[in-house]
């Protein structure tokens, strides 16, 4: 382990607690009567990201499965290199230690597979509707209230992964400050009452059971189905903010979502694209 590594370990009373999690994710198993295996759970009072800790991980043992879960971040990673808002108490910050037998290029299911995942969690736990904007945003009441993070490391030889890192960052409760100015407009918490760090635990384990539900059977891709169900950009115009197509404008309807998980969109001179990668956001008319 890098000894420069800052990170601690669980003391306070309002973290993140491995033992309820644990409970809560034998109750839904007795309720599903289905028995995921489930990695070891490791908690931290605070670290930079609970990505960059994972991948530490990999390297003292690097066939392991490992949950991290943190009750704060003070790194914490987005897509494209911007930060993730991870203050304490209100949020869930966790990351996936996984060692998929898949080809790297199909990182993009186990992305769409966690945002099922989490979807299901956060409506089982607070029975608020959750909607998926492509790629790894949740949304509920039109904010963006969660997103999730895949990195991972692949070998020359076969393409396969050494390791991939799935991080998930959940709002669940507003913040005590709000949000930060930059993220105001978009970024909403799930529920609007008071912290309880009982809900927290309870959807830490309902994401952990959810994801290894569908994870241990990687080859039953039909949740995919449900991922394209829950989209929020099927129908709608979008700008798209990589834009490398052939066309003068960079707007486009959302048509469909295929079996890849790629965003199909057709522009106005009927042009369709499939986009596997990058950003978009709703065009308002
Ligand atoms: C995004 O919205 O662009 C992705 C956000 C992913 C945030 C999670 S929080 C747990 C894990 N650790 C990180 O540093 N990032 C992910």
């Amino acid at each position: 382990m890098n000894t420069n590594t800052e990170y601690r370990t669980a003391e306070r009373t309002d973290l993140p607690d491995a033992g309820k999690i644990k409970e809560y994710i034998e109750k839904f198993c007795g309720e599903n009567n289905n028995r995921p295996d489930i990695p070891e759970i490791r908690v931290f009072e605070e670290t930079g990201s609970t990505n960059d800790l994972a991948k530490e991980f990999y390297k003292e043992d690097n066939g392991k499965e490992l949950i991290i879960i943190a009750g704060s971040q003070t790194k914490g990673k987005g897509r494209r290199g911007r930060k993730f808002y991870s203050p304490d108490k209100t949020g869930l910050y966790i990351s996936f230690l996984l060692h998929p037998e898949l080809d790297h290029t199909k990182s993009i299911l186990l992305t769409c597979m966690m945002a099922v995942a989490a979807c299901r969690a956060i409506e089982q736990v607070t029975k608020v509707c959750a909607g998926i904007k492509w790629v790894n945003d949740i949304f509920c009441n039109e904010k963006k209230v969660a997103g999730i993070l895949a990195e991972g490391s692949a070998s020359f030889e076969d393409g396969k992964f050494s390791y991939i890192v799935i991080g998930t960052g959940i709002n669940l409760f507003m913040p005590d400050a709000g949000f930060p100015d930059e993220i105001r407009d978009t970024a909403g918490s799930v529920l609007n009452t008071d912290f309880n760090n009982d809900t927290r635990n309870e959807l830490y384990a309902a994401l952990i059971y959810r994801f290894f539900e569908l994870y241990r059977n990687i080859k039953d891709l039909s949740f995919k189905d449900e991922y394209k169900k829950r989209s929020v950009l099927i129908g709608n115009y979008v700008k798209i903010n990589n834009y490398s197509a052939a066309n003068e404008n960079n707007c486009a309807k959302v048509i469909d979502i295929d079996d890849e998980c790629r965003l199909i969109v057709r522009y106005d001179n009927g042009k369709t694209e499939a986009l596997s990668s990058g950003e978009v956001s709703v065009v308002k008319y």
